[in-house]
């Protein structure tokens, strides 16, 4: 059955290498017949509990499109052995209530399913999807199993472009595989 996917990318450039990523695992869903929309949260205020309630209307909007998705799918970048500012803030706005004293993850978005992914320097984003993992979980979101880890090549920093490898795209396939799976 055609599901939708979120795709979230923690990267905010224009010319971001994790976009390729993203751009091969949509046109891949996409061939298996699944729908694919890609979340942007660069207008998302930062977070600040005084302007929780009532929420901005980019908040809303969010949490909008995150409750049509069936599953989303995170691509990230290691900044500082963690998550990119504009991703966590993201997240934190989305492990909020929409009511004042309501408590406990939000209908939004709990229980859905998450893939992780990331490209970065020699860490291959280790670490930034582990923290991920951990917080996703920690939303009561249930992440895939399986992550994928893409060390960048010394070109793609010195020519500012970056192509995926035979390598790269069997790794995303498994994980394709795995989530499709788990949908
Ligand atoms: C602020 C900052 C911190 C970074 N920290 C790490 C890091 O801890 N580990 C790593 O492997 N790469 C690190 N990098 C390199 C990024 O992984 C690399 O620039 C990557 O291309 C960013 O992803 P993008 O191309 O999708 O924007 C850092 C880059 C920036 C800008």
């Amino acid at each position: 059955m055609s599901k939708n996917i979120l795709f979230i990318n923690g990267s905010l450039r224009k010319k971001s290498f994790n976009q390729t990523l993203v751009d091969y695992i949509k046109s891949q869903l996409e061939k298996k017949g699944h729908r694919v929309e890609q979340l942007d949260f660069i207008n998302l205020p930062l977070f600040n509990q005084d302007i929780e309630f009532p929420a901005p209307s980019e908040v809303q909007k969010i949490r909008d499109i995150i409750k049509k998705s069936d599953a989303l799918w995170i691509v990230s970048p290691e900044y500082n052995g963690t998550f990119p500012g504009g991703l966590k803030n993201f997240l934190d706005w989305a492990s909020r209530p929409i009511e004042q004293g309501v408590f406990g993850p939000p209908s939004f978005i709990k229980d859905k399913l998450v893939a992780v992914s990331g490209a970065a320097g020699r860490s291959g984003a280790a670490s930034v999807r582990e923290n991920l993992i951990k917080l996703l979980t920690s939303m009561s979101l249930k992440p895939l199993g399986t992550s994928t880890g893409i060390v960048l090549p010394t070109e793609a920093f010195q020519t500012g472009e970056f192509v995926l490898s035979d390598e790269n795209k069997k790794e995303l396939d498994k994980q394709i595989d795995d989530f499709i799976k788990a949908l």
